[in-house]
């Protein structure tokens, strides 16, 4: 057996995940023998490779879980925190004495990105979050752990709103795609969790003059970096951020388990993926 620490990314498929550039960037930096490879792993096979881990028969020390395998992590691991247990789903796995443990850093990758880019931005009272997907989750658990007290989930399908509503509790509304002009009366953060407008298609106009004014619009998707929704944002006066920085945020602490070192989210790591965006997207 190698004394190399081994860890993974996977997904179904995978070929497009960044964590690869930014775990390999950091191994470089702190001159870890280490490794991080893809793993593509179909939803059949993925119950059996929660088993090889736990076995310790792959020699991973841990890996990142991406679509389609999140609430499956969460499942058939050993254990789950109180972050991955409200959400059904786990991003992050490391292997300790025969078990396999999971955690979910989306939110915490969502909040280290606004606390780093737009500090002061939890010192707001109301937010409003278009979407209701497992991405939309995470923001309002961790935005309801920051002290947000009214938190408004706007999705086309009403019903996952308000299944989001019922799950997380009393200072959730859910709204239609419909009510979104209505809705940002004194909102201090706007986030957006769909692909709306990825695909060439219309995004509905936003006036987003009623949000407080110091208010952060941010969108979770980085594919571009300025989103649609963020442009319009920006050409009304308001503070916006990207993606991105939540992709490297989440990274941090996965690497900290698996390779003993806490690493920083800096200029040098976001200018390597921007340069890699730019290639292949
Ligand atoms: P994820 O887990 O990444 O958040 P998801 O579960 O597929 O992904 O959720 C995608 C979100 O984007 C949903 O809120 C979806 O709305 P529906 O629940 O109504 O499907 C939203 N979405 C995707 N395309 C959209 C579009 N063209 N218009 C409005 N909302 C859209």
């Amino acid at each position: 057996m190698s004394s190399s620490l081994k860890a993974f990314v996977t997904g179904y498929p995978v070929r497009h995940s960044r964590s690869p550039m930014i775990h390999r960037y950091w191994l470089e930096k702190f001159k870890i023998d280490g490794t991080y490879e893809r793993l593509e792993i179909s939803p059949e096979e993925f119950p059996g490779f929660m088993q090889d881990l736990a076995s310790g028969s792959t020699d991973f020390v841990g890996g990142n879980v991406t679509i389609p395998h999140k609430q499956a992590a969460f499942e058939h691991a050993t254990r789950a925190d109180r972050l991955a247990s409200e959400l059904g789903a786990a991003n992050t796995l490391w292997v300790e004495d025969g078990r396999v443990m999971a955690t979910n850093t989306d939110g915490y990758g969502f909040a280290a990105n606004l606390d780093d880019a737009a500090p002061g931005w939890d010192s707001e009272k109301t937010a409003v979050i278009l979407g209701a997907g497992g991405a939309s989750r995470a923001v309002v658990q961790i935005i309801q752990n920051r002290g947000f007290s009214r938190i408004l989930v706007i999705n086309r399908t009403v019903a996952r709103a308000r299944e989001i509503a019922d799950h997380f509790g009393g200072n959730i509304q859910a709204h239609g795609l419909d009510e979104l002009g209505d809705v940002l009366d004194g909102a201090g953060l706007f986030v957006n969790t769909t692909s709306l407008g990825m695909g060439g298609q219309d995004v509905p106009d936003i006036d987003f003059s009623p949000m407080t004014r110091h208010a952060i619009v941010t969108d979770i998707v980085y594919t571009p970096l300025v989103t649609p929704i963020m442009a319009m944002a920006d050409s009304q006066g308001f503070k916006t951020v990207d993606g991105l920085g939540m992709l490297l945020h989440q990274a941090v602490p996965g690497f900290e388990k698996w390779f003993g070192v806490r690493p920083d989210v800096t200029a040098d790591l976001r200018q390597l993926i921007v340069a890699d965006l730019e290639n292949r997207t």
